[in-house]
């Protein structure tokens, strides 16, 4: 009977480890140790063995049913693991694969110029307020020193809306008589806004554009402040130090009024194709400003004096990117934008 057994035994380790799923080691483990199983058979026999006969070939099929049970134990870990094997091996994921890019929008070059231009201001201590698209001719000429009869008018091409004195506002300046009437000095604001102007389109032309504008108004304001707050701004939004200069230049709010230039900051001056071999890049009006302007604001020119600016931010994107098309910006083409 021993023999018997030992003979089971040893088919059944063989047959364990061939088993394929869980359902095939219980199906076997049942046919084995189950209660109509092939042990269970052989050890039927064990009634009409000697006292002694018993007890051996007890002990010795306890030991086996042991053994027997563990092999399938083992066997059933082992299909388990197998499985996870199998399922990290179709399911596996890299995490150090770069993660694949969404298709997100993100920020227009100018309004991302325009968070540089915004956060170099604000660090100079200046408050950052929004031009109104729609405004009156008031504050678009009259308040600014342009009186009706006056050809500055004739100096940029309004779009003049139906119903009373009201303008697509055609420069940011527009907005300087609300700032004078509604704050007092020291007033340190920049003004960034949509203009619109009645205009041919081509390279360098839109009908619609941003503007930022400066103000600057306390006592004993000078043309040296206006300088050092330009060439701040353009140091920090190119990187490097740049230089300004002054040029005689005709605008009806400011007294004296300039052309302020800097410094190319691609060739430092040496001359390049960016500033057209000169060394400077032409970049806005701005002046000290009117004593009719503060006056029509509610400020006494003898007490205040102060500075206003005013430059195009598609321009200093252009010029910042080397970008040669105003048309791009208002084109909404992903093959432009996804360049920034
Ligand atoms: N508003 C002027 C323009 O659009 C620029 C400017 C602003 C000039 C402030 C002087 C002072 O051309």
């Amino acid at each position: 009977m021993i023999e018997t057994l030992k003979h089971l035994e040893q088919e059944a380790l063989a047959q364990i480890p061939n088993l394929k799923t869980e359902q095939e080691v219980y199906d076997f483990r049942n046919s084995v140790l189950g209660k109509n199983g092939s042990l269970t058979a052989v050890l039927k026999g064990i009634k009409d063995l000697s006292p002694e006969e018993k007890q051996s070939v007890g002990k010795i099929s306890n030991e086996l049913r042991d053994r027997l049970s563990a092999a399938f134990e083992a066997r059933l870990t082992g299909i388990a693991s197998e499985r996870v094997a199998e399922r990290v091996k179709i399911e596996f994921e890299d995490v150090t694969v770069p993660y694949p890019e969404k298709p997100l929008g993100k920020a227009h070059p100018i309004t991302r110029a325009l968070f540089e231009v915004e956060d170099s201001f604000k660090r100079m201590g200046f408050e950052v307020l929004e031009s109104k698209e729609v405004t009156t001719e008031y504050l678009n000429f009259d308040a600014v020193n342009v009186p009706a009869s006056h050809p500055a008018r004739d100096m940029q091409d309004t779009f003049w809306l139906e119903g009373k004195g009201n303008v697509l506002s055609t420069q940011t300046s527009s907005m300087q008589n609300v700032i004078l009437k509604s704050k007092s000095p020291p007033i340190r604001v920049i003004i960034p806004g949509r203009v619109f102007r009645n205009e041919d389109i081509d390279a360098t032309h839109e009908n619609t554009f941003y503007q930022v504008e400066g103000i600057v108004v306390d006592k004993g304001i000078s043309m040296a402040n206006l300088k050092y707050a330009i060439r701040t701004m353009l140091s920090d939004l190119f990187g490097r130090e740049v230089s300004i200069r002054l040029r005689p230049g005709y605008f009806p709010f400011v007294e004296p009024g300039v052309e302020v230039d800097f410094s190319c900051p691609f060739c430092s001056g040496e001359g390049c194709r960016i500033c057209k071999k000169s060394g400077w890049i032409e970049f806005m009006g701005a002046g000290l400003i009117h004593p009719n302007v503060l006056r029509e604001g509610g400020l006494d020119p003898d007490a205040y004096s102060g500075f206003a600016f005013g430059f195009g931010l598609n321009r200093l994107v252009m010029i910042k990117y080397g970008i040669t098309d105003m048309r791009h910006f208002q084109n909404a083409d992903v093959r432009f934008l996804s360049q920034f």
